[in-house]
């Protein structure tokens, strides 16, 4: 097909005819809403490094879910503040935890929209690291058994999906057992699979606050220079049971996501993360570009790219921005 035999503007004249030929198209099916949920009534503090997003108690959450529900978004992600910290995160799977709680109040009063649950210990450790430590080092295998305990108090609250975001090895497989054990055979896992040691997750800190008090999370999160290790990483939770596989951040690596896709038969979500989204805020605050319109372009990306399902604070003004 060469010039001027072929002539590629001609499906692109007008509106109508790109149309007919458009490959992707992002619908609000596609979009989940993180939320962060911390004590107390009335509260909703904004977040500086995130315009539009706040901390917010169970009541205003539970007000963002009804209008999520509104505007079509299938699902929330669910991020707890909690009230106390100490070394074994007992606040993440305490019954009357921030998350627990928070899950049962949406799931009673607005019951259609899936809530997941993020599972992880470092908004609940005093030491901010997603597994419990032993002096400086993270300790793998005594942490499994506290993400798997969250997971099933979470489940035992009401959670439609368990999402461990912690990066431990073998954790997928001591939460689906502990879940079946216990008659929650019917819950799925969405893991964290590929999820990479980023700078991206910068404002989520501040959100979640959770910033690590010494050292860094690079003895478990990926280095973003790796690839192929990306797939072992997600085959390994694939046999020990995941559901749904994420790749994480999103826009920087659209080719784990590409290739993910191309790999492995689970449906694969994208976490469009914290620094993701600050970016494009920060720069549509200066009139450097227009916010809606890249906020479009981006998750049609990711979409394209071959992710099933976005996690994106940009939900609901994409939803928005869907229905015109
Ligand atoms: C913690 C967690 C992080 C995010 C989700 N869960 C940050 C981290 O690993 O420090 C990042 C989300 C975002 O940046 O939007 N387990
Ligand atoms: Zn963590």
């Amino acid at each position: 097909m060469l010039f001027p035999d072929y002539r590629p503007r001609r499906l692109r004249q007008n509106e109508s005819f790109r149309r007919m030929i458009r490959e992707t198209i992002l619908t609000v099916n596609d979009l989940i809403l993180p939320l962060f949920a911390i004590g107390g009534k009335g509260v909703k503090k904004p977040v500086p490094s995130m315009p539009g997003q706040f901390q917010q108690s169970i009541d205003n959450i539970v007000k963002s879910v009804k209008k999520a529900e509104s505007l079509g978004i299938p699902a929330v992600m669910l991020f707890g503040i909690p009230d106390k910290k100490d070394p074994l995160a007992t606040r993440a799977y305490a019954k009357d935890g921030i998350v627990q709680k928070a899950t049962k109040a949406i799931k009673d009063k607005v019951p259609d929209v899936v809530v997941i649950t993020d599972v992880c210990l470092c908004q609940y450790t005093d030491h901010g690291h997603c597994g419990v430590v032993d002096g400086n080092v993270i300790d793998n295998d005594a942490s499994l058994d506290l993400i798997a305990k969250t997971a099933l108090s979470h489940a035992k609250a009401g959670a439609d999906m368990v999402a461990p975001s912690d990066m431990m090895d073998g954790r997928v497989a001591e939460i689906r057992q502990t879940l079946d054990e216990n008659d929650f055979s019917n819950v799925p896992v969405m893991s964290y699979a590929a999820k990479y040691c980023s700078a991206y997750y910068g404002p989520f800190r501040q959100a979640a606050e959770s910033t690590p008090q010494f050292g860094d999370r690079r003895t478990y999160q990926m280095d973003p220079a790796n690839a192929v290790e990306a797939i072992r990483e997600v085959s390994m939770d694939v046999e020990e049971g995941a559901d749904i596989i994420m790749v994480k951040p999103a826009l920087p690596y659209l080719d784990i996501i590409c290739r993910i896709r191309d790999e492995i038969d689970l449906p694969v979500a994208a976490y469009n993360v914290s620094g993701e989204y600050a970016m494009i805020k920060a720069a549509e605050q200066k009139g450097w570009i227009d916010g809606t319109k890249v906020m479009m372009e981006t998750l049609t990306s990711i979409k394209r790219a071959g992710a099933d399902m976005i996690l994106t604070y940009f939900a609901m003004e994409a939803a928005e921005e869907l229905k015109q």
